[in-house]
C-alpha cells in the first residue's frame, strides 16, 4: 500500500486524494496489545477504505513494545514505531507524535483496548464529512459510557469532568481518545505537564466545531495501567495553569475582573476625594455637585481603562485586534450599560418606588445583573470580537 501524503486543502471532496489519518498511540509497556491493537485498527480501517499510518510513540518500553511493532510491521508497513529516549511521559510523547504524523488528521488513543477501535471511521467521518476541527471519543455524551467501573471511580471521574467544564464545550474533555485536524494546534503552546493532552488543545487550540463520538471504555485487559495516584494532584495544578491561561473560560475572568475594576472605581473616588477635600461635596450649590460628577467620571474612566486591559490580554486574549477600536467599542458598551443601569433604577426606585428594605437590593442585584451582561456581550460579541 502507498499513500499520498501531500496536505490536503481543507474541506476537499476530491476522492482522489481521500485525507490521510495518522493514529498516534503513545504506548509504555504495551508489548502484549501491540499484536492486537494494530490489526485490528488496519482491518477497520481498511474496511471502510480509510488512507491511514499508525505511530507508536513508545517511551522506551523494556517490555520490547518496539520490538513487537517491528513484528507486526511485517505484515502492516503503514504501522511504525518511535523509540523516544528523553522527556518522557504521555503527554510530551502525543506532543512528538503530532510532530512526526503526516496525516490530514490526527487521532490519539490508548494502546489497552479501553478504546472501541470500531468508532475509527466515525470520528474519521465526523471530521472529513461533517466539517469537525475536534472529535472526541465520549464516555459522557448520550450513548457513552464506562464498563465495569465502580460507583466511586465513575463519581470521581465525573466529577474532575465537572471542574474542567468551564473550560471547554466538551462533555468529555478528559477522554484521551480524539482527533484533530492539525491547523488546531498550529502555533499552539502546548504544555506537555498534564496528562490530560486532550483539555490542552481544547483551551489552546483554534478551532470552531468539536463534535463527540459515543464510546464505552473498557479496562484494559493486558498490562497494566500507569496512570496513578499522583494524577489527582498534577490534574489540579494542570487545570490551575489552564483556567490563568489567557482566553479561557472567558465569562469567569470576566467577572473577576469587572470586580476589581469595582475596586478600582471605588479606590479613585475616594482618593480624588481626599487629595482635592470633600468640601465640595457639601456644598449645596451647584459647583459642588460638579466636582462630584468630574471625581465620578475619572474614577469610571480609571476602572473602564483597567477592565478594558484586563479583557483585552486576560479575558479575550483579544491582542491581535487593533488597540484603539477595540476601546472605543469597549467605552461605548459601558456607557450604554451605565445608561441601563442609570435608567432602570431611576424607573424601578423612583418612578415605582421600591425604596424600602428588601426592594431596593432586590432591584439593586437584577440591575447589576442585567448590566453585567450587556457588558460581557458587547465585549464578546462586539468589541473583543475576533
Ligand atoms: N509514551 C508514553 N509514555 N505512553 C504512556 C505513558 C508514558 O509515560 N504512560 C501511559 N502511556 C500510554 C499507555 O501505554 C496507554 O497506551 C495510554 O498511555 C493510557 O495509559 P493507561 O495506563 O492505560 O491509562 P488509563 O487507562 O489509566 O487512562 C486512560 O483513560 C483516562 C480516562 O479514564 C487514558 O486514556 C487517559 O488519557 C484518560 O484520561
Ligand atoms: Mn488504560
Amino acid at each position: 500500500m502507498s499513500f499520498d501524503l501531500r496536505a490536503f486543502p481543507m474541506g476537499s471532496v476530491d476522492e482522489s486524494k481521500v485525507p490521510l489519518l495518522s493514529v498516534i498511540i503513545p504506548t509504555f509497556n504495551e508489548r502484549e496489545n501491540m499484536p492486537i491493537i494494530i490489526p485490528k485498527i488496519a482491518q477497520v480501517l481498511g474496511d471502510s477504505s480509510v488512507p491511514h499510518e499508525i505511530i507508536v510513540m513508545d517511551d522506551d518500553s523494556p517490555d520490547g513494545t518496539s520490538e513487537a511493532v517491528g513484528e507486526v510491521q511485517k505484515e502492516i508497513p503503514q504501522a511504525r514505531c518511535v523509540v523516544r529516549k528523553t522527556d518522557k511521559g504521555l503527554s510530551p510523547a502525543v506532543i512528538q507524535g503530532y510532530k512526526e504524523a503526516k496525516g490530514d488528521i490526527h487521532l490519539v488513543m490508548d494502546a489497552d483496548l479501553s478504546h472501541p477501535v470500531e468508532v475509527l471511521p466515525k470520528m474519521y467521518n465526523a471530521i472529513v464529512k461533517d466539517g469537525a476541527d475536534v472529535v472526541v471519543g465520549s464516555r459522557h455524551t448520550t450513548g457513552g459510557g464506562i464498563e465495569n467501573w465502580p460507583f466511586m471511580r465513575r463519581f470521581i471521574s465525573w466529577g474532575a469532568a465537572m471542574m474542567a467544564r468551564p473550560l471547554t464545550p466538551c462533555s468529555d474533555p478528559m477522554s484521551g481518545f480524539f482527533a484533530i485536524r492539525p491547523k488546531v494546534i498550529d502555533g499552539a503552546p502546548l504544555k506537555a505537564k498534564g496528562y490530560k493532552i486532550l483539555l490542552e488543545v481544547l483551551v489552546k487550540g483554534k478551532y470552531d466545531k468539536v463534535s463527540e463520538v459515543p464510546i464505552t471504555f473498557k479496562d484494559r485487559e493486558l498490562g497494566e495501567s500507569k496512570l496513578g495516584s499522583k494524577v489527582m494532584v498534577n490534574y489540579i495544578q494542570h487545570l490551575i495553569q489552564l483556567y490563568l491561561f489567557p482566553g479561557s473560560a472567558p465569562l469567569i475572568k470576566f467577572l473577576f475582573v469587572g470586580g476589581t475594576g469595582m475596586l478600582i472605581d471605588l479606590g479613585v473616588i475616594s482618593l480624588l476625594l481626599f487629595l482635592l477635600g470633600d468640601n465640595n461635596f457639601d456644598l449645596l450649590g451647584m459647583e459642588g455637585l460638579k466636582y462630584v460628577y468630574l471625581y465620578q467620571a475619572g474614577s469610571f474612566l480609571a476602572a473602564v481603562t483597567w477592565n478594558f486591559f484586563w479583557n483585552r490580554y486576560w479575558t479575550f486574549n483579544a491582542r491581535k485586534g487593533s488597540k484603539s477600536s477595540q476601546y472605543t467599542k469597549f467605552f461605548v458598551v459601558a456607557i450604554i450599560a451605565f445608561c441601563v443601569r442609570t435608567a432602570l433604577m431611576y424607573v424601578g426606585v423612583d418612578v415605582i418606588g421600591l425604596n424600602g428594605e428588601p426592594w431596593y437590593q432586590v432591584i439593586l442585584i437584577g440591575v447589576i445583573f442585567i448590566v453585567t451582561v450587556i457588558n460581557y456581550l458587547g465585549s464578546k460579541l462586539w468589541a473583543f470580537k475576533k
